[in-house]
């Protein structure tokens, strides 16, 4: 069975190509390698010792997609593709509209014109905007606090549309659509050759502390210290990048196995860890200091935020496997192997 993997150059998207090659799945990407480098790419095969098909250009590109979906078989799409800096989102929005919003409706044409109509999309946990209650359900209610989230949920939207479409003009094919909402992924592959490679000063903690750990950036600066958590320091749902592509390749097999409609499927762990935590179990595991210190909180963030997972496990059969020890394990051996990333 082929998958076509929008942005699957990208951190996600590349450790999802190794897992979907280990269960034999054939892979068509499309990137246009502007938050990439092909060099994960050959990485992958290095690792699986199989081989993917990489086509360059964009989601935007209507010719490209017609050309992909004519040559290749595709079953199912999974749509990495997309900006993801809710900084920059707030600068430039037209930018992640069009790049995500409007990159994805050209998408969704092609795909039906193709009569492609199986998917899995990249959400995200910034889709509840401030946790009405923890842990965070699917059915709770969504909202948005900036472009990147408000381009999220606009996707999202636009899914369950196409799901009501099907309600109305009955045909034999319907949208089957998994949109998984990602927590905080990170992490790298166990061989250490791929990983998160962030362009410029991290704007997420863990490729942060990485980097402190590797001598790039002196401090860690801890964004408020007097939340009502455990320490007083932010909490967040980390998962590993290697358990969320395993979780994409179980979402792809629902949709093999026929999984009807717009499903909505948390992707996290369950568990909250704060700010530092993450710094203590980096420390202790690979033996670095991490210089810190406290500072304000940052505008927009939110004290807690973690998924209840038990959708995922219902549904897909899927939950998280891998610890705290092995987030930081990971991302340290592929930060300390590759201290200047893919150059
Ligand atoms: P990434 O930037 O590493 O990967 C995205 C990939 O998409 C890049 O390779 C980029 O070159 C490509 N791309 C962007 N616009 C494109 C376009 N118009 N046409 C073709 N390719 C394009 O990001 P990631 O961390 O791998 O995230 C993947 C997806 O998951 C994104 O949609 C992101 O919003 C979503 N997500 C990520 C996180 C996270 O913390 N990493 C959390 C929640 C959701
Ligand atoms: N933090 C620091 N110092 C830093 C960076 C982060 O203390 O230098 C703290 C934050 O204040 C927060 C925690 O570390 O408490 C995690 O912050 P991240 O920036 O790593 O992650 P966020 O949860 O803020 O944001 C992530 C993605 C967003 C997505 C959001 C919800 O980056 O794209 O999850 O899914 F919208």
């Amino acid at each position: 069975m082929t998958v076509l993997v929008t942005g699957g150059a990208g951190y996600l998207g590349s450790h999802t190509c190794i897992e979907l090659l280990n269960a034999d799945f054939n892979v068509v990407v499309l990137d246009n390698l502007s938050n990439s480098n092909i060099e994960s790419l050959n990485r992958v095969s290095k690792i699986t010792n199989k081989s993917l098909h990489f086509i360059e250009g964009d989601i935007r590109d209507r010719d490209i997609l017609q050309k992909i979906f004519t040559e290749n078989d595709i079953k199912i799409v999974i749509h990495f593709a997309g900006l993801k800096a809710v900084g920059e989102s707030c600068e430039v929005p037209l930018n992640y509209f069009d790049n995500n919003v409007y990159g994805s409706i050209v998408l969704f044409q092609e795909m039906e014109k193709a009569g492609i109509k199986k998917m899995v999309f990249s959400s995200s946990a910034t889709v509840y905007g401030e946790p009405e209650k923890l842990p965070l359900t699917e059915d709770m209610q969504l909202s948005a606090t900036n472009p990147y989230g408000r381009s999220k949920l606009m996707i999202e939207d636009i899914c369950r549309d196409l799901e009501v479409s099907d309600s109305i003009i009955k045909n034999n094919c319907p949208w089957a659509i998994t949109l998984l909402r990602y927590f905080n992924p990170v992490g790298a592959h166990e061989s250490g050759l791929i990983g998160e490679d962030p362009n410029g000063i991290p704007n997420n903690l863990m490729p942060f502390i990485s980097q402190v750990a590797v001598g790039k950036i002196k401090q860690l600066k801890v964004f408020g210290g007097d939340y009502d958590t455990v320490d007083g320091t932010g909490v967040r749902d980390y998962i590993h990048v290697v358990d969320l592509a395993r979780g994409h390749v179980k979402a792809v097999q629902a949709l093999e196995n026929n999984l009807k409609g717009v499903t909505a499927i948390n992707l996290g762990t369950g568990n909250g860890k704060s700010v530092l935590q993450l710094v203590k179990a980096f420390e202790q595991q690979n033996n670095k200091q991490i210089p810190y210190e406290i500072v304000g909180r940052r505008a927009g963030d939110v004290a807690a935020c973690f998924a209840s997972a038990e959708r995922a496990q219902s549904i897909l059969g899927w939950k998280a496997e891998l610890d705290v020890n092995a987030m930081v394990k990971d991302t340290w051996r592929w930060q300390s192997n590759n201290p200047d990333g893919y150059c």
